[in-house]
């Protein structure tokens, strides 16, 4: 990988530590209804990508099986606490995204929430996602993303440093582009909160 992309990385796995202690009680971005109809949407071996502190673990419908990754100790430390709400077989491990160790065509399904807005390199972690995909599976992604108001996504762009800076998260990621960047395809695109939260349904053929 490249170095700048290494640099970044620290940083941004650093500030997710920092966070970790009261990410849940901070994060109002998705509510449980959301994550419930998204991960309806997943079957058979699952690998959730930026799992953090375990907050879908609870909505994983019975026949999934379940590995979640993170480069965040600090995230999945409390995602361990969290095991115990799961109905499914849940694995943790710590892994980078966009450097993953799973052999290619892997798992039925892969999902993240809120991930793609804080990855260094969101197209290099899509296509690890695209890899690890079988031909034939599903990746569910529900992912804020830049408005397309020309006034909220100029504000957006403004506000990005501050945001960056304190959680380690862009608030202006065009991440429908990066998906397709990615060559996966989206193949049904929800919007919420006025298009700012997008579930996206793709394939990775
Ligand atoms: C905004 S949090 C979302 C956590 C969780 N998915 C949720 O919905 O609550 C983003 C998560 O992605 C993880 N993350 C960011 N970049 C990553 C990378 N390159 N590899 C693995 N995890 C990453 C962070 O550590 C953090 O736990």
């Amino acid at each position: 990988m490249a170095p700048y992309v290494d640099d970044k990385t620290e940083i941004i796995k650093r500030r997710y530590n920092r966070t970790a202690r009261f990410y849940d009680w901070m994060d109002r971005m998705i509510n449980p209804r959301m994550r419930k109809e998204a991960l309806s949407y997943a079957n058979g071996k699952v690998l959730e990508v930026g799992v953090g502190t375990g907050k879908n673990l609870e909505f994983y419908p019975e026949g999934c099986q379940v590995t979640g990754i993170d480069f965040s100790p600090g995230m999945l430390a409390k995602a361990h606490q969290k095991l115990h709400l799961a109905k499914v077989p849940v694995d943790l491990i710590e892994m980078d995204v966009q450097n993953m160790s799973f052999e290619d065509e892997t798992f039925d399904t892969v999902v993240a929430t809120c991930v793609f807005c804080s990855v260094p390199d969101p197209v290099k972690g899509l296509q690890e996602v695209r890899r690890v995909c079988k031909p034939q599976g599903r990746v569910i992604l529900l992912e804020h993303v830049r408005s397309e108001n020309v006034i909220l996504g100029a504000l957006m762009d403004i506000l990005n440093p501050m945001s960056l800076y304190m959680v380690g998260s862009n608030i202006n990621r065009r991440t429908v582009e990066n998906v397709q960047k990615a060559q996966i395809k989206p193949v049904e695109i929800q919007d919420n909160l006025g298009k700012i939260l997008k579930l996206i349904i793709a394939s990775p053929e």
